[in-house]
């Protein structure tokens, strides 16, 4: 499995102090270049439609700057996709997207936006880029995933997260990501998961077949405040990838 970081929330913090004003800090670039060195795969921001973190300008700095994949999270709208074929980055992930939410809560509902999702993922891998579409794991979401043309899904962890601590819900949980996975990858998309995983949790992705990519952001930006992001990734990526 492969890490992707994503560094929403260190510009949640930079618009904390600085909404509107030039030079702010933390710069998301800075926090992006410091998880390449440490090692991570590739770099995940998501461009909201209120822009409450990260900004356009971020996401052209975060293109120009980094050599490692850049994941470009964002809703499937047509602002979004003409954003997304001038900024190609290596890939984009769809999700769907509710003002007052604090986080992103469910996955995409495939089925009932079938024909427009269909439509961005064709415009979007003709220009190169690979989509992915952010899932709850549920067998007719996947499904209706694969009619898409997507080459990815990233299933959605925060059921597994929440249950985490209680050893019912967990097994449910990775039940139902194990299912998931195994559909998705019949269906021959490639399979990535993220939300909420965090350094106790992300054990459980062990257990779930063909995962590819792991995108976490909050408990490592969290970790990061303490130990810096060289150290907050390289404990993640330990955990990934276990020695021994
Ligand atoms: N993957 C997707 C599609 C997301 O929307 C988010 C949250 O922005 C994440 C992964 C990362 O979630 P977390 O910040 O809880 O690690």
């Amino acid at each position: 499995m492969k890490l992707g970081v994503n560094i929403d929330h260190t510009a949640t913090l930079r618009e904390a102090r600085y909404r509107g004003l030039p030079d702010g800090e933390p710069d998301p670039i800075k926090a992006a270049l410091a998880c390449e060195a440490a090692g991570c795969y590739g770099i995940t921001a998501h461009l909201r439609e209120d822009r409450r973190h990260i900004l356009d300008e971020d996401m052209d700095r975060l293109a120009a700057a980094l050599k490692i994949p850049l994941n470009f999270e964002m809703a499937n709208t047509p602002e979004m996709v003409s954003k997304a074929l001038k900024l190609l980055p290596t890939s984009v992930c769809l999700v769907p997207e509710k003002r007052q939410e604090i986080t992103t809560e469910g996955g995409l509902d495939v089925q009932s936006q079938q024909a427009s999702i269909a439509r961005t993922v064709q415009e979007l891998q003709a220009a190169g880029i690979e989509v992915s579409l952010f899932v709850d794991p549920a067998p007719e979401v996947v499904r209706a995933s694969i009619d898409t043309g997507a080459r990815a899904i990233e299933l959605h962890t925060g059921a597994f997260a929440e249950g985490f601590g209680e050893a019912v819900s967990r097994r449910r949980e990775i039940q139902r990501l194990v299912e998931a996975a195994e559909l998705g990858h019949q269906g021959k998309l490639k399979v990535n998961a993220g939300h909420g995983l965090n350094y106790l949790n992300v054990k459980g992705m062990h257990e779930v077949p063909w995962l590819e990519e792991l995108n976490i952001g909050h408990s490592i930006v969290a970790h990061a405040l303490f130990v810096g992001f060289d150290v907050a990734v390289k404990e993640m990526l330990r955990l990934i990838h276990p020695v021994g």
